[in-house]
């Protein structure tokens, strides 16, 4: 289980070819405002339309992908059974990811026990004092971004930001990011604020997949990032002790959350859409 991420920095395509960016978390993506890294995609049908076409990642036509599941008796019934008789469109298909991915929900992890069912033991102290460091503006400032409210906590804006990711060694961005969809400057090297949650189980880190560890991540973070002209506001360099930077670490592992039965099947999550 890798939090329905593929565990790899960039995506594999067919036949080897490499996307050049990692795959984000399908977890919880029902509740995002827009998807992908650049937030290109607005919604969980486009999305699914995308991919599909790519070359680099599934190398079918949508005609292709329609042919083969008209070929599958069991197929064929199954969307019958959804959409009623008649021939599968690749509207249906891209239909019936997005309510799959919808499903994909990640809740009753040790942090909503404790934040919202009332269940104080179920947070290690450790774990509770990086709470508190994620939440202080004075201290982490991580809830600026990966928002924490009253009565849920998604642990992101759905907004774009620049944290200096993927500069080349000239100091350069690689990957204008939100900047190619708006083309407006202050999103050049932005990339939306990922949710945290089981964010222990999806490694590696980043748009680019750059960061290995939760360790790195807060390093990188201590640091302020790095700089560049469209450095988000909000990133500057923070004070953390040895014993912060864990507690902040045994915070964000308690996110890990449950997932809906037979969700956990290595040939369901496949289904995972890539970028
Ligand atoms: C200014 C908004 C902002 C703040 C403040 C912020 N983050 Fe982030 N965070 C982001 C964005 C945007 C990304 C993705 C950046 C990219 O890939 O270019 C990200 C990525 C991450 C990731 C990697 C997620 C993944 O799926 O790859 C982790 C972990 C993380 N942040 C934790 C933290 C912690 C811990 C703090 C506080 C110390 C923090 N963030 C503060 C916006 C923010």
């Amino acid at each position: 289980m890798l939090g329905f991420s593929d565990g790899k920095p960039v995506s594999d395509g067919v036949k080897g070819g490499k996307g050049n960016r990692n795959a984000p978390v399908v977890m919880n993506s029902a509740y995002f405002t827009t998807q992908f890294w650049d937030g290109r995609s607005p919604s969980l049908e486009e999305q699914a339309e995308g991919p599909v076409v790519n070359p680099i990642e599934m190398g079918m036509t949508h005609e292709a992908v329609v042919e083969r599941l008209t070929a599958d008796p069991t197929y064929k019934a199954e969307f019958e059974k959804a959409f009623g008789p008649g021939p599968i469109s690749y509207d249906m298909v891209a239909k019936a990811i997005a309510s799959f991915e919808r499903t994909v929900i990640s809740a009753n992890s040790p942090f909503d026990r404790y934040q919202y069912g009332g269940d104080k033991k179920a947070l290690s102290a450790s774990a509770i004092r990086g709470l508190e460091i994620f939440k202080n503006p004075a201290k982490g400032n991580c809830a600026v971004c990966h928002t924490i409210e009253e009565k849920h906590a998604l642990f992101t804006d759905n907004k774009f930001h620049n944290l200096g990711v993927g500069l080349n060694n000239k100091g350069e961005l690689t990957d204008l990011g939100r900047y190619d969809q708006t083309k407006l400057d202050a999103d050049r090297g932005a990339f939306k604020t990922p949710s945290l949650r089981n964010i222990a189980a999806s490694a590696p880190y980043m748009h680019d997949g750059s960061h290995k560890t939760l360790k790195e991540v807060v390093d990188f973070y201590i640091g302020g990032g790095n700089s560049n002209d469209y450095l988000d506001k909000e990133i500057k360099a923070i004070q953390l002790s040895a014993r912060e930077r864990e507690d902040l670490i045994a915070f964000m592992e308690a996110l890990t959350g449950e997932i809906p039965p037979g969700l956990d099947d290595p040939k369901v999550t496949k289904a995972e859409v890539r970028r």
